[in-house]
């Protein structure tokens, strides 16, 4: 009788001691997840790109409340909030569910969480056809990696990779950042030119152009002969060259170009149309 009367007191106490311990975990605020800079990530460990170089990258990206920035692998989301908060609708994709969860506090803290929207994703199986600016801070060989696909997104899609090239495909703009940062302060610029390889009509005669990324070679034939085009550059789905003293200036429209030539005769509206080639 004793001895069952102390079983039932300790197992009292027991009960008493679990329910005060239930109730005190209850009390206590859940543990926010803190990410540690060198974590690993799925192809890529998260270091932060810092504050004052994700400004200069939306800068030299001009971004504005018109576009759509994705950033890939998008960390603690600070990239996209930055965006967002200059009025763009901004995107993270990253492959780190917490950092999702931590980037989606971030943006309702700072209020623009309609505009700054995170997916838990690997990049590499993402669709990011529709941004008109991509931010990255990854590695060369994802960068390359990624880079057919960067190519065929829409004629003018700026590109902005912390730190880190394309291979053979030159930056059309590097910036560096002294002050706020102290590692990884270089950014790289790319705008997606349009495919104008091949051959077009002209009225006078034909223009051939041969394409390494935004950089052209080719030449003008007319009637009077052939001249090699000089300076010849895709900024986006603009064109620009020189052939015999005279700059021509135009727009790729898919299979036309329109645009206008100045030489010593003064301006005149020049165009021509797709006639051979990869479009
Ligand atoms: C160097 S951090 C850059 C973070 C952020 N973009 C910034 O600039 O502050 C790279 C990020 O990519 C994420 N990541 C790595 N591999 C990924 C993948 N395959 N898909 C999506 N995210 C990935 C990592 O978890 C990490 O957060």
């Amino acid at each position: 009788m004793i001895a069952s009367r102390n079983t039932r007191r300790a197992l009292l106490a027991l009960l008493l001691s679990f329910f005060a311990a239930a109730s005190f975990a209850q009390r206590q605020p859940a543990k926010t997840y803190e990410p540690e800079v060198g974590q690993a990530g799925k192809d890529v460990v998260w270091v932060p790109t810092s504050n004052a170089l994700v400004n200069k990258m939306l800068d030299m990206a001009k971004v504005t409340p018109t576009d759509h920035v994705i950033d890939l692998g998008s960390g603690d989301g600070r990239t996209v909030i930055a965006a967002a908060k200059r009025g763009a609708r901004a995107h993270g994709i990253e492959y780190n569910p917490d950092m999702v969860e931590l980037s989606k506090r971030a943006a309702a803290k700072e209020g623009v969480s309609e505009k700054a929207t995170f997916a838990k994703a690997d990049l590499f199986e993402s669709d990011f056809s529709q941004a008109t600016v991509i931010t990255m801070f990854l590695l060369p060989d994802i960068n390359i990696k990624l880079r057919p696909k960067i190519l065929s997104l829409k004629p003018g899609t700026r590109i902005v990779s912390n730190s880190f090239t394309m291979g053979e495909w030159t930056a059309d703009q590097t910036e560096t950042v002294s002050e706020g940062c102290t590692s990884y302060c270089t950014a790289y610029l790319w705008i997606v030119p349009a495919k104008v390889e091949g051959t077009w009509k002209l009225p006078q005669g034909e223009l051939t152009l041969k394409q390494t990324f935004q950089t052209l070679t080719g030449t003008l034939n007319t009637g009077g002969g052939s001249a090699r085009i000089s300076n010849a550059k895709m900024n986006g789905d603009r064109i620009v060259f020189t052939v015999g003293g005279a700059q021509y200036t135009g727009q790729v429209k898919g299979t036309t170009i329109e645009g206008t030539v100045k030489s010593s005769d003064g301006t005149r509206n020049w165009s021509a149309i797709r006639a051979g080639g990869a479009a």
